[in-house]
């Protein structure tokens, strides 16, 4: 059976990110089975939440651990990728009419490529602003990738660096913040297994977690400059102390030995993208905190096990054994460790003394980040995504409204108002979505959505939930369990989910889900489920290349409209649509994954290519209105095997997270695929790219 739309693999269920970055990045959440047991395609409603409830009260037997399935990387060698270079110009033509290039996107097109370089348009250079353990404090060794300690990195920048943001502090410096989600043993340490893992190696990988705040200089060449030894730098990691706020803070489910008030948690882990807040601060998303702990097989419990498994949290071993040297990690000692994770953290960047917090009333689950739209009349709203296959996008509508200035109220806004989860409903026939992504009749991908309310977190400290089974703290500490009550819209791995600054439009990236709609014997995973069928919001089988939806939103009510701008992929391929722009015209994009705004209203998309189109990630700019809508142009792209995180887009500035570059998994340390920044035979190191015009002109113009 030829399934039209998949033409990008033979192998349809093999990612081609490679094993190493499955496991270490994300737990191996590309190859397991999706925990949300609502995903399954037979899966009737009403049976699968009776189930549920029965199983989480009553605790009936059977179930229980999640499989991991194999899966080898088919990482494909350099081919011919000649893009569309040019349309550098004002205008751009599709043979029968010409079109003015929005400003902010007249650059020559970059072809995709494999090089291990960054590539940036013609006319424009790149820098490194930082790399992995160059330190950020005076009294700090220099990097040497042989003589690592934990000591020395705590004082130094961190590895796999993901968000990325510049904040001026209202004292006038400007910083830049990073977020360092995920450590990759084997790629920092010679021969490393997770058997034979030292304590200091442990020690190593929890320093290289958690953020990075940098002071910067702007130099005469327009180049920042990191400031060693500023004030204001600070390194968090896994052992710094966060405070919880909201509704679940004092809960039992969080207290442990090391935290009898369930109120202080030692650490943030695995931060993925953020956002900016308009008060000055960082927020940060707790994303695939499964990975970080052991012990699941010895939990004997299995309202638990069960509770456990929704997030991902399966395994004997965690992934690094950090449990080997601390019980925080150990299922069979601390239980409720996993109940501390998972949440929006917020930083404040211009006090390094301040207490960091996790905000539960945003929900628990794998944040990708959070990000934040202001009403006319002062709401604040935070949109988050729930980043894994078949899971959710939820909304927090603050109660509170934000008074300029007044920082200690302004970090107190995301504890009170009400979180809700979406459902995209389809205006077409479902006869109509085939799962070929032919546009159906009404030509769009489009629907409304309605928000459901899960909780709402009152100014004195109470909750109340509006989900039966649980209370207001519940839902924040059970937020997937919660939310599956409500039967709310399954959708394609939601990464980003951001509303533009021009028009509060809200974009969300939805970057794959290869289980979606899969048919036959291949389509089930180890577990042999099979999975959800395609839906208007989710209408191509085997989703591999990703969506860009755009939504119209009633931000601070229970309302909006939806539509596809992008469905990504091979602009030669049928299934592939770019908000109705000429496709012979546009770079090929898969896996959309951050994304930002530039200053005239452009969106822009960094990729995490975890399927095969033979092409480094890049930063693309995106065309929203008028007659280019849908135009997409490859900006920049990283170096091999890296991912592009962390998009900041300025008026004469482009910045870029390059994330694990050269893990793949023919890398070794001794014969590393990427020698990224230094060069030479030097072991590759994630780091911060800025790009600018040679001539120092503005992006883009
Ligand atoms: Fe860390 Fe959702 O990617
Ligand atoms: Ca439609
Ligand atoms: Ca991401
Ligand atoms: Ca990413």
């Amino acid at each position: 059976m030829t399934i039209r739309g998949i033409n990008l693999l033979t192998n349809r269920f093999v990612s081609s990110r490679s094993r190493t970055t499955c496991v270490y990045k994300c737990g191996d959440a590309c190859n397991g089975e999706a925990p949300n047991e609502f995903a399954s395609a037979n899966a009737y409603f009403g049976d699968v939440v009776k189930k549920s409830f029965s199983r989480r009260r009553a605790l009936q037997a059977g179930g229980g651990a999640a499989l991991v399935i194999g899966g080898g990387s088919v990482l494909a060698a350099c081919g011919d990728n000649s893009g569309n270079n040019g349309n550098g110009g004002n205008t751009i033509s599709d043979g029968e009419n010409e079109y003015e290039v929005p400003r902010g996107m007249r650059f020559d097109m970059v072809s995709p490529n494999m090089d291990d370089k960054v590539t940036v348009p013609e006319g424009y250079e790149d820098r490194v602003l930082i790399a992995w353990g160059d330190p950020i404090f005076e009294d700090v060794p220099k990097f040497d990738f042989e003589n690592q300690t934990a000591k020395a990195q705590e004082g130094q920048y961190g590895f796999n660096n993901d968000y990325g943001a510049l904040v001026e502090t209202p004292g006038g410096q400007l910083v830049h913040v990073s977020s360092h989600e995920y450590t990759t043993e084997p790629m920092m340490f010679h021969d490393w297994t997770p058997e034979d893992t030292t304590e200091e190696q442990v020690n190593i990988g929890l320093a290289a977690h958690g953020l990075t705040v940098l002071a910067v200089d702007k130099g005469d060449d327009g180049f920042l400059t990191p400031v060693i030894g500023h004030p204001l730098n600070r390194r968090i990691t896994a052992n710094t102390e966060f405070e919880i706020a909201g509704p679940a803070a004092g809960h039992d489910l969080l207290k442990t030995e090391d935290d009898p008030t369930g109120t202080k948690v030692y650490g943030t882990l695995n931060n993925c993208a953020g956002g900016l807040t308009p008060w000055g601060t960082i927020l940060s998303g707790e994303e695939n905190c499964n990975q970080y702990f052991g012990g699941f097989d010895q939990i004997e419990d299995e309202e638990v096990q069960e509770n456990l498994s929704r997030y991902g949290i399966t395994s004997e071993t965690s992934t690094r054994n950090w449990e080997k040297f601390h019980d925080r990690f150990d299922l069979t000692k601390q239980q409720n460790e996993p109940n501390r994770f998972f949440y929006v953290v917020e930083i404040d960047p211009a006090d390094p003394e301040s207490t960091p917090i996790k905000h539960s009333a945003l929900g628990r689950f794998k944040h990708e980040g959070g990000n934040i739209y202001i009403t006319d009349d002062g709401t604040v709203v935070c949109y988050s995504g729930d980043d894994e296959r078949f899971e959710y996008i939820y909304k927090f509508v603050s109660s509170r409204k934000m008074v300029e200035g007044d920082l200690a109220h302004n970090m107190g806004i995301l504890n009170e108002g009400t979180l809700y989860v979406a459902q995209f409903d389809g205006n077409s026939p479902e006869s109509e979505i085939d799962g070929s992504a032919q546009l159906p009749e009404d030509g769009a991908f489009d629907g409304s959505i309605t928000w459901i309310p899960l909780m709402t977190a009152n100014a004195d400290g109470t909750s109340e939930s509006h989900v039966d089974g649980f209370d207001g703290a519940e839902v924040c500490i059970y937020t997937r369990q919660a939310a599956d009550t409500v039967n709310p819209t399954r959708m394609d791995r939601p990464e980003d989910v951001e509303p533009s600054p021009i028009t509060g439009k809200v974009y969300a990236a939805l970057t794959n889900n290869k289980y979606r709609g899969a048919t036959g014997e291949d389509g089930t995973d180890a577990a042999g489920r099979e999975y959800e069928g395609v839906t208007e919001v989710a209408p191509v089988t085997e989703n591999k290349n990703g969506y860009v939806i755009e939504m119209d939103d009633d931000h601070a009510g229970t309302s909006g409209t939806w539509n596809l701008l992008l469905v990504c992929g091979d602009p030669d391929e049928a299934y592939t649509y770019f908000g109705g722009f000429d496709k012979s015209q546009v770079s090929p994009i898969t896996c959309p994954d951050n994304l930002a705004f530039d200053e005239y209203g452009n969106l822009w998309v960094s990729t995490d290519a975890l399927y095969a189109m033979e092409m480094n990630d890049g930063l693309y700019a995106v065309s929203v209105d008028g007659d280019t809508r849908g135009l997409t142009k490859l900006f920049m792209s990283v170096p091999y095997g890296a991912e592009t995180c962390g998009p900041i887009v300025e008026h004469d500035l482009v910045m870029v997270n390059a994330q694990h570059p050269g893990e793949n998994d023919e890398a070794t340390t001794e014969d590393p695929t990427s020698n990224w920044p230094d060069g030479g035979d030097s072991q590759p190191r994630p780091a911060v790219i800025q790009v600018r015009r040679t001539d120092g002109g503005a992006i883009g113009m």
